[in-house]
């Protein structure tokens, strides 16, 4: 393949995909970002032909194929928006935007301006997610009724943009919990959900944190399944991996990482395969003028959830308004 990207971002995730570029020998024609030394040395790191902080200018210039956008979460629907309007491709790190508004006119641009946009919602390539996708479908634990999924950071939590609101969209939910989301609805067969119920706490681990960094939810979703989703940052432990998900079946139970008992210090859980994958598939796909397997209503349906959940755990701010407690009748 010789299909040209440009690179939005210089951070951790557009270093994978910048990886992944590398291993399947696509050129990187630009990075683009407002620090100019760290955009400098990626591009020398990389190979890329251009750096710059004029997406559009870029754009115009290179005519790639497909633009990679690994920018603050708040940025992705402005540099998305622009991409598609210069004809490019679009694979945006998860997640897609922070409004769902902002989602839907990605998806009516993308029509008009005939490209595709995916998002990414990697661990759908992971060969350990695929291997339990497939027990499940040749009914290797029949009827699934439960899974139980883990988005969590143990010990450690990001900084910076992360975790400001308005840069963010959110906090761990939005970053980490939507990770296992996906995860469980990729493993059922992408049902949709029908209905979300959460409890989210913001300050729960780091007292001065504005976003959320711990919480539980529960997706029914139209298949009959249910999913119950933890999230969180700091956590002094983690009842599982990133993406961890566990499903339980009438006939038996299974997880995507049933040997995982500790981290260890060479232990690399977010593989470069499955970006390379990724990468593979959403540039074959876009070629082909199809959807991915992480197409933009994969992102849509993910983000949604998380944005209900978001809503649905307001009312847990107020309390009193909400809970009538309970007394005890020994106690009047
Ligand atoms: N799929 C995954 O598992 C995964 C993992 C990490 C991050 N992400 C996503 O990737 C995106 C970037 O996260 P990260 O961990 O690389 O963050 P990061 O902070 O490491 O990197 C972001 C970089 O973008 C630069 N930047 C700031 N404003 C910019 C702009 N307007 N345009 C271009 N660059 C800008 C910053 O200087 C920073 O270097 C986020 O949307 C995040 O949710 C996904």
């Amino acid at each position: 393949m010789s299909t040209p990207l440009v690179i939005v971002g210089y951070g951790w995730a557009a270093r994978m995909h910048a990886r992944a570029a590398i291993a399947l020998q696509l050129p990187i024609a630009g990075v683009v970002g407002p620090n100019p030394q760290k955009r400098d040395a990626f591009a020398a790191e990389f190979g890329a032909f251009e750096s710059s902080d004029d997406l559009l200018g870029v754009l115009t210039r290179a005519r790639p194929h497909l633009a990679v956008i690994c920018s603050p979460n708040a940025d992705h629907f402005a540099q998305a928006s622009q991409a598609i309007q210069a004809g490019a491709h679009v694979l945006v790190e998860k997640p897609v935007t922070t409004t769902l508004a902002d989602a839907v006119t990605l998806a009516r641009l993308a029509d008009e301006h005939r490209v595709t946009v995916s998002v990414g919602h990697m661990w759908r390539y992971h060969e350990a997610v695929l291997a339990l996708r497939s027990q499940i479908s040749s009914g290797a634990f029949g009827n699934i009724v439960r899974t139980h999924g883990y988005g969590v950071h143990a010990k450690w939590g990001p900084s910076g943009w992360f975790t400001q609101q308005q840069r963010s969209g959110g906090g761990a939910l939005i970053d980490m919990g939507i990770h296992a989301i996906d995860t469980a609805r990729f493993l059922l067969g992408d049902p949709l959900p029908i209905r979300v119920q959460a409890s989210i706490g913001k300050g729960s681990f780091r007292e001065d944190l504005e976003v959320d960094d711990d919480g539980l939810l529960i997706i029914d979703w139209n298949s009959g399944v249910r999913s119950l989703v933890e999230f969180g940052w700091w956590q002094p432990r983690i009842g599982g991996l990133e993406a961890e998900t566990e499903v339980v079946g009438v006939k038996g139970s299974g997880q995507i990482w049933p040997e995982f008992r500790s981290f260890d210090s060479n232990y690399e859980h977010c593989s470069l395969d499955m970006y390379r994958l990724q990468l593979q598939d959403v540039v074959r796909c876009s070629s082909d003028g199809k959807d991915s397997r992480v197409s933009l209503d994969v992102g849509v349906i993910a983000l949604q959830i998380v944005s209900e959940a978001y809503d649905a755990a307001r009312v847990a701010y107020q309390p009193s308004t909400y809970i009538k407690t309970w007394e005890p009748t020994w106690q009047r």
